[in-house]
């Protein structure tokens, strides 16, 4: 760990490598939250970390979202992922941003959304039932990865023969926006991306050649009417969608379960209280986040408590650091799930970019949470207990081996 002394007329924030940072991120951000605003990481990114900083760096002038600057840090600057990205509303700015997202936005909003949830808790159920027989399961693999995968692949009227295909797709491409794929896994990634891409304009066109009334057939009408985005960027922003809810979700479902089953009176409190399920899943997304920051970049100099991020630095607002903030939470460390929460929690990030996603990632937790614990109150761990990874951006989760 390298720690600088600080200089009183221009002090340097303490430097830590990923390596350092992802052995220990919570203690790491606890230790020094109070004492420095940000952290610099090896790479040249700052790290912020106080709630309020974060929450202000979401939409201020100061910064702006990153666009291509990732991938070609990374050397991608051609290919199927970088075709991908650059046309997504995930790495877009002003105009662009938001003729991208307008067409998306109605359909995701909370009160659409709801339409889904008996859809989804089928889902769960169906999931269950079918592994019951066996005693046991992979809960990521086999409950968590499927339930974003299937109701995404159901909004979007992908036929049933065709979801594991799609599945497959889905998790290959979605590691783009994790920090822990290599250099190795490039190939394999840019080829799935291809293919879901293809997958997806096949898809659109059908819908083109004839109306069904449903989500993409609303989307294209809705697109092809407004002739704001090009065919290209209209399939993206279902590539999109597809990948945005997909790692994240499953990440979180194991996240609340592992969480919850190894303090058993919490795990037992939610079996008995169905109440309690959706308190706690915005616990556990408090307390281990599926995505531990936001990028953006830096376009001016940032000054906070005399320290400076200089302008042109990549900038990861650690969403991670402040849902432990004790100027918002109390006893932070504490995974308390009768707390009262914030009515927009910062997990889902905030601005113009806030999580298109939401409404429905909070179904899909509730509903994956509620079936198991009314369904299996005596599931237990029956391998290694919660393992995630991860200081920033979408965050690893290790499988976890349950039974009942
Ligand atoms: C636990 C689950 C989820 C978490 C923690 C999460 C978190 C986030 C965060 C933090 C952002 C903001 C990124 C930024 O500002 O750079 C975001 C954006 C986004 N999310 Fe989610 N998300 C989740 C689930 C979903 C789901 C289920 C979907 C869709 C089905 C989705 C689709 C999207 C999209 C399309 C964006 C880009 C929005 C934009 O740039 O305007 N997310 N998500």
């Amino acid at each position: 760990m390298t720690v600088s002394v600080p200089d009183m007329t221009h002090p340097i924030p303490p430097i830590f490598t990923k390596a350092e940072l992802d052995a220990d991120p919570h203690a790491i951000y606890h230790h020094y939250r109070d004492r420095v605003p940000f952290l610099k990481r090896e790479d040249g990114a700052y790290l912020v970390l106080r709630a309020r900083d974060v929450q202000d760096l979401l939409s201020d002038t100061r910064t702006r979202q990153m666009e291509t600057e990732l991938l070609v840090a990374n050397g991608i600057t051609s290919g199927p992922l970088y075709e991908l990205m650059s046309n997504s509303l995930l790495y877009a700015n002003g105009d662009v941003h938001r003729r991208r997202r307008q067409p998306l936005t109605r359909a995701f909003a909370f009160k659409m959304m709801a339409e889904l949830r008996p859809k989804v808790r089928n889902l769960a159920h169906d999931l269950l039932n079918n592994s019951f027989r066996n005693g046991g399961m992979r809960l990521k693999e086999e409950y968590a990865a499927l339930i974003p995968a299937i109701t995404i692949a159901a909004i979007l009227g992908v036929p049933r023969q065709e979801v594991p295909h799609f599945t497959r797709l889905v998790y290959e491409v979605s590691k783009i926006l994790t920090t822990s794929w290599t250099r190795d896994e490039l190939p394999a990634m840019e080829a799935a991306t291809r293919d879901l891409i293809t997958w997806t304009e096949e898809l659109i066109s059908e819908r083109r050649r004839s109306w069904t009334g449903d989500f993409l057939s609303e989307y294209v009408a809705r697109v092809d009417d407004a002739g704001e985005i090009s065919s290209t960027e209209a399939v993206m922003q279902i590539v999109s969608v597809i990948l945005g809810g997909s790692d994240t979700t499953r990440a979180a479902i194991v996240v609340q379960t592992g969480l919850l089953l190894d303090r058993r009176e919490l795990w037992n409190a939610c079996c008995a209280d169905q109440l309690l399920n959706q308190a706690a899943v915005l616990e556990a997304l408090r307390y281990e986040p599926a995505v531990g920051s936001v990028p953006r970049l830096a376009i001016s100099d940032i000054c906070i408590d005399g320290y400076t991020i200089p302008a042109g630095s990549p900038v990861l607002l650690a969403t991670i650091s402040s849902m432990r903030d004790p100027s918002i939470f109390q006893d932070p460390m504490v995974f308390d799930i009768h707390r009262e929460q914030p009515r927009w929690p910062l997990v889902f990030g905030g601005g113009e970019h806030r999580c298109l996603g939401e409404a429905l990632a909070r179904i899909e937790l509730e509903e994956a949470l509620l079936a198991l614990t009314m369904t299996l109150p005596d599931l237990q761990l029956a391998g290694a207990p919660l393992r995630v990874h991860g200081h920033a951006g979408i965050r690893r989760v290790e499988e976890l081996e349950v039974s009942w």
